[in-house]
Order: C-alpha cells, then sequence, then structure tokens
C-alpha cells in the first residue's frame, strides 16, 4: 500500500490495512484507521485491538512513547466498536507477546496521534466471531453482525464466486445481458411478487422468478451464449435453504445439446473449487436418473457421501398376516424400508424411545407408522426378530426376509408403508437424511456432486384434473418420448430433457433442453390442456417470438446463494447473503413489509380489504 501524507482534513487515510503488517514493517511509521474491537487498561498503558475487513492489529498507547500525553488521555475515552484512526510506529512484540493465530500477530504499533472519528453507542452484542446472540437481534442489527469476520469472509467467497464465473463464462463466449425484473407473470412454479403500476391502473407487472423466458428470447435474438447473475423473487414458503430474492447464475446457449451443458458446467464448478477452496473436484460428475433417486433416496436430490439405501421388502408382507402392510400391497402402494448395520448402532445405540421419536418424524411426512425389527439373540443363542411386527409373520417369511435383507445380530429394520409412492418416499427419505446426521454417517470433508436426470415432462394435478408441467411448458421431452408426446400417449410416464445438479444433497443448479419446434410446443399445451386463448393470453408473445427462426437451446440456473452456503460449509443460507430476510419474509432491520400512506394506495389505484385496514 503506498504511502499517504496525514493530512489534516481527512486523517484517516491509510497506509496500510488492519491485516497488512508483520515484522518486515518494523520500525515502519503507519497510519491506520479501524473499529475497537477491545480495549485492555494495563494501569497507564491502554492496548486497543484496531479492526477492519482485513485483521485486527494491536495498538499501544504508552505515556512515556506518545508524542502527546492527550493521545493516552483521549485513548481512555475510546469504548468498544468506536472509529479511529491512529499514526504510530511498528515495532516487534516481545517473543512471549507473539500471536501466531493472526497475521498481525508479530507487530504492534504504538501510537503517536489518535483521532476519534465517531464514536459508537454501546452495541446490542458483542461482535465477537463466538457470539451467542440470537439470529433475530443479529439481524435486527445486520450491519453490526456483518463486522464479524465469518459474514465477511462468507460474502468474499460470494464475491470471488461471481467473479470466477464471470471470467470462465467470458473466456466461454457467453456474454452477460441484464434482464428486466418488473415483468410480465411467468409460468413457472411460486407464486408472483405484484407490482401495481401507477400509470396503468387495475394492472400489475410480477418481479420475475427467473429470466427463464428472457433468456429464450435471447437466442431467439441471436445472441448465442448469454449468462446472468440475475435476482429471483418468489413467494413461496420459506426454509434454510430458501429465500424469497435469491440470486442465480442464468445461462443459456444455442445449438447445444446435454452433454455440451453438463460439460461446459463441469468446467464451471471446477473452476470455482480450485479457485476458491484450492480443491480438485474430479468431473465428469455422476449421474442418477430420477427415478433411481426416488427408489434409492427417496428424494430427487441424494446425499451420496453415505449409503443408507431404501430397499424395497414388498415381496415378503404381501401375503402375510400382517393387514396393515397387506392391505397396502393389495391397493397397489409400497412397502420399503431402511437397513442399518449393528456396528453404527453399537457406536450410537437407538432406544424405544428414539423408535417412537423415528416414528413421529416419519409421520410428519406422511407416514402413517415406523415398523421396526431388531435383530438379537433368543435365550438359546438363535437369531430372532425383536419387533411389534414379529407376531405378524410366520417362520418363513421371517428367513425370507432375513436372508434378502441380510439382516445380522444388532441390525435394525424400519419400514413404511404406503400407498402413495410420494408419501413412501418423502417419509423414508427424510428418515435416511435424520439417520445419516444422528448415526455420525457423513463425512464432511466430501463434495459429491451428481446429476440428477431424466425428470418427469409432467405431474397430474388431481385438483384440476389435468397434466401440469413439471419444470416449465417450454421443457424439451427426452428425445425418446418426443412421438409419445406428439401422439398425446402415455403423458404420466413421459421424461424431460431436464436436470439438476444436486451437491451433498441441495439442488445447486436446475435446468433443461427447450422445446424450439412448433409442432411439439403445441403437442405440449394439449398435454396441457390449454385452450389456444389461454395459451394467448399466458404466453402469447413467446409463443409468436418461437414462430420467427428459434435455434435448438438449452440452459440451467444455479442458486448462488446455496452454492456459497455450500463452499462456506454452513447450512444456513442467510449467513451468506448481507441482508437476507425471515422466515416469514421479514426484514427485521427495516421492518418490512409495512403498511403504506393511503395517499400513495389512491395513487396506484388500490383500495385494502376493510378487514385488512382494521388490521392496521
Ligand atoms: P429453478 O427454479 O430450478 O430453475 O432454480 C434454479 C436454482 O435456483 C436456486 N433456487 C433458490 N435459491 C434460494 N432461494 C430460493 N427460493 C430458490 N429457488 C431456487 C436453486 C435452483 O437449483 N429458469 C430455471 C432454470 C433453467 O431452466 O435454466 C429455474 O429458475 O439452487
Ligand atoms: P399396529 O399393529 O397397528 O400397532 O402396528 C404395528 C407397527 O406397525 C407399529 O409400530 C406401527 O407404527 C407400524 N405401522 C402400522 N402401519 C404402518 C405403515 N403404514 N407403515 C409403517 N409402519 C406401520
Amino acid at each position: 500500500m503506498q504511502s499517504v501524507e496525514n493530512s489534516i482534513e481527512t486523517p484517516w487515510l491509510r497506509t496500510h490495512t488492519c491485516g497488512d503488517l508483520n515484522a518486515a514493517a518494523d520500525g515502519q511509521s503507519v497510519n491506520l484507521s479501524g473499529w475497537v474491537a477491545k480495549r485492555r487498561d494495563h494501569g497507564g498503558l491502554i492496548f486497543i485491538d484496531l479492526r477492519d475487513r482485513y485483521g485486527i492489529t494491536q495498538l499501544v498507547f504508552n505515556p512515556a512513547e506518545s508524542e502527546s500525553r492527550d493521545t493516552v488521555a483521549a485513548a481512555e475515552t475510546i469504548r468498544s466498536e468506536y472509529v479511529i484512526s491512529i499514526q504510530g510506529k511498528v515495532r516487534r512484540r516481545p517473543e512471549n507477546m507473539i500471536n501466531p493465530k493472526i497475521t498481525t500477530g508479530e507487530i504492534e504499533v504504538v501510537v503517536s496521534t489518535l483521532h476519534i472519528l465517531s464514536a459508537a453507542k454501546t452495541p446490542p452484542f458483542v461482535i465477537d466471531e463466538h457470539t451467542d446472540a440470537g439470529e433475530a437481534l443479529r439481524l435486527k442489527y445486520r450491519y453490526l453482525d456483518l463486522r464479524r469476520p465469518s459474514i465477511q469472509n462468507n460474502l468474499i467467497i460470494r464475491h470471488k464466486v461471481c467473479h470466477v464465473v464471470r471470467d470462465y463464462l467470458s473466456r466461454q463466449n457467453f456474454l452477460e445481458i441484464e434482464t428486466p425484473i418488473l415483468f410480465k407473470s411467468t409460468p413457472e412454479g411460486a407464486r408472483d411478487y405484484l407490482v401495481p403500476s401507477r400509470v396503468n391502473p387495475g394492472e400489475f407487472y410480477a418481479l420475475v422468478q427467473s429470466p427463464q423466458i428472457m433468456k429464450q428470447l435471447l437466442m431467439v435474438g441471436g445472441m448465442d451464449r448469454y449468462f446472468q447473475i440475475a435476482r429471483c423473487f418468489r413467494d413461496e414458503d420459506l426454509r434454510a435453504d430458501r429465500q424469497p430474492e435469491f440470486s442465480q447464475i442464468d445461462i443459456e446457449m444455442s445449438f447445444t445439446n446435454r452433454e455440451l451443458i453438463y460439460s461446459i458446467m463441469e468446467g464451471l464448478v471446477k473452476e470455482v473449487f480450485t479457485k476458491i477452496k484450492g480443491m480438485d473436484v474430479s468431473t465428469p460428475f455422476p449421474r442418477m436418473s430420477y427415478q433411481t433417486a426416488m427408489d434409492e433416496y427417496g428424494v430427487d436430490k441424494p446425499d451420496t457421501r453415505y449409503g443408507l439405501k431404501i430397499k424395497d421388502a414388498a415381496s415378503h408382507f404381501a401375503k402375510s398376516d400382517f393387514q396393515a402392510f397387506r392391505s397396502v400391497l393389495e391397493a397397489g402402494g409400497f412397502v420399503r424400508g431402511l437397513h442399518i448395520d449393528g456396528k453404527l448402532l453399537a457406536k450410537t445405540p437407538l432406544s424405544r424411545k428414539d423408535l417412537d421419536e423415528l416414528s413421529k418424524f416419519a409421520q410428519q411426512f406422511g407416514a402413517k407408522g415406523l415398523a421396526w425389527i431388531r435383530m438379537e439373540n433368543d435365550a438359546n443363542g438363535a437369531l430372532t426378530f425383536n419387533s411389534p411386527i414379529a407376531k405378524f409373520l410366520k417362520d418363513d417369511e421371517k428367513a425370507a426376509l432375513q436372508k434378502d435383507w441380510n439382516l445380522q445380530l444388532g441390525d435394525l429394520a424400519l419400514f413404511v408403508a404406503d400407498v402413495n409412492f410420494d408419501t413412501m418416499c418423502a417419509s423414508l427419505g427424510n428418515l435416511r437424511t435424520h439417520l445419516g446426521k444422528k448415526l455420525g454417517l457423513i463425512d464432511e470433508s466430501l463434495f459429491n456432486f451428481l446429476w440428477v436426470t431424466d425428470f418427469p415432462l409432467f405431474q397430474y394435478d388431481a385438483d384440476a384434473k389435468r397434466y401440469v408441467a413439471c419444470h416449465h411448458p417450454f421443457t424439451s421431452p427426452s428425445p425418446s418420448d418426443e412421438g409419445k408426446l406428439l401422439r398425446g400417449e402415455d403423458l404420466g410416464n413421459l421424461r424431460a430433457a431436464a436436470y439438476d445438479l444436486v451437491l451433498n444433497g441441495f439442488e445447486v443448479a436446475g435446468g433443461s433442453i427447450r422445446i424450439f419446434r412448433q409442432e411439439v410446443q403445441q403437442a405440449m399445451f394439449r398435454a396441457m390442456s390449454f385452450t389456444p386463448d389461454e395459451v394467448q393470453q399466458k404466453f402469447g408473445f413467446f409463443v409468436e417470438a418461437l414462430q420467427y427462426g428459434t435455434p435448438p437451446h438449452g440452459g440451467i440456473a444455479f442458486g448462488v446463494d446455496r452454492l456459497v452456503m455450500l463452499l462456506a460449509g454452513t447450512d444456513a443460507i442467510r449467513e451468506v447473503m448481507a441482508f437476507p430476510k425471515t422466515q416469514k419474509a421479514t426484514c427485521l432491520m427495516s421492518e418490512c413489509p409495512s403498511p403504506v400512506a393511503i395517499e400513495q394506495l389512491t395513487e396506484l389505484h388500490i383500495s385494502l380489504l376493510k378487514k385488512q385496514m382494521a388490521k392496521d
């Protein structure tokens, strides 16, 4: 850093940051500015830890060494979080005072001049890496929380990810193009955030859920390769990995196929991990069909860092006297379960009470119950089933199940029976994740990427009595299923040319090959029972655009926040956003959303329902 004359008007100009100085600077005169992290008085001698984004430097105020006694007197008035700037001289710390944990630990700065730039109220929580302040308080005073190194590091990682992504994609000929945030409601899954138009009474924009339509139009417009670090807005139920506004690395390319997209994205991820974590991730990433993911892991985003796969048990209960299971199977349902090795249970035993809790846990996801079998020795030392359902099973049925599942002494088997495939999957899939954590099966040092492919094209909406697109209506069917779509056959079993990138059980990206041929698009609308009027009203401009020469195209979008969350080793998306919202989509700092003046509403031609007004 260059030397700066300590100007009278702006004494805060720095020669160094609080993370710069080490023993090589011994004897140098320096100007530093920052926040007071800590002040310690040692009978006349005052030590201050000065903090900025780059680190912490120890300052010493010594009445014997300071140019003026006023400096030391002023230092006595300093409290935590004051902003100060100082001029002083670097000196090595005595050997026994060296702090190897910080980069500046070898030195301290003996202060000659002090400027108190701004005082600080006593902060509502101590700004420390290991703060025990609750999240609500930290969100209310987010600007103070931002002073903590862990949050700063997360934002630094985020910056670096965006930088690497821009650099990589630019090298691959992708153009960064901005698209509107105020747009028309798009046919994506979540509810829109609406914005009333003042100049067009009674009409609304929607904040984009993603730039999906616009990026496809950019392909029609001949842009060939596009990306954008785009803000997206979705009014949906929030979870630890979901925010109402979030960012995507949004990507689209022309004249492509799935393989080309996979390989460019694998290159992108590889570069991000090399540059940010210094880690080599091996490519190509493994792939798994949606069906296998659901069958073996119960979720479409499997965490493959550990086994504990779901196993089928239907054949063992089909003719048994256990009515609860048999009736499910007779109704065309499923009996599947998890087999937990006794060696794992030796380390983390599961008591009867634990089993009851697991049952309650599974029931949260719709399971009717959780049947269990423990493999134990009887009085004669023979392997036997300890289980509430043992009495319903004949000896040969038990023997067959034990052989098929390879149940050994000490093992535990858990079963869910359900007529509904999704309920069975959700119960066992979540139970698997829960047990993975509880039994310590997860190797936290792993980063397991996985392409999940061949998602269903449609799902049946029983309420509306029609098929709806699983991804969006512009997603192409798998090439082998195109004929069936054109003929309107077997709609429930068609596969989409859609893919998700999963990392350690989180969906970090999703995309698809898009439809570019008119007749396929029309067949898609027909399959979803859209009338021509509905098509016109919902996406008329877009369908029109596709009629002027559309290149084959496809793309993908990464959730920036989720990717950074995993890179930063946290499981809360809020920790990697500067100003996140709560689970209820509120900002505790600004207290938005909030009521607005009646004049503002009138100008927007909006009147609130009486009930709502009374609440305010
Ligand atoms: P999709 O809806 O799968 O695809 O979103 C892409 C990625 O964005 C992230 N994501 C979220 N992150 C935080 N909070 C949320 N509420 C949230 N919702 C989604 C996920 C997800 O994988 N237009 C398509 C992409 C395409 O087809 O190219 C789309 O938006 O990591
Ligand atoms: P019951 O005979 O109804 O008391 O059930 C015996 C055991 O089977 C209990 O542990 C229940 O939790 C379990 N059970 C009952 N129905 C189901 C089901 N559909 N799936 C899994 N377990 C079940």
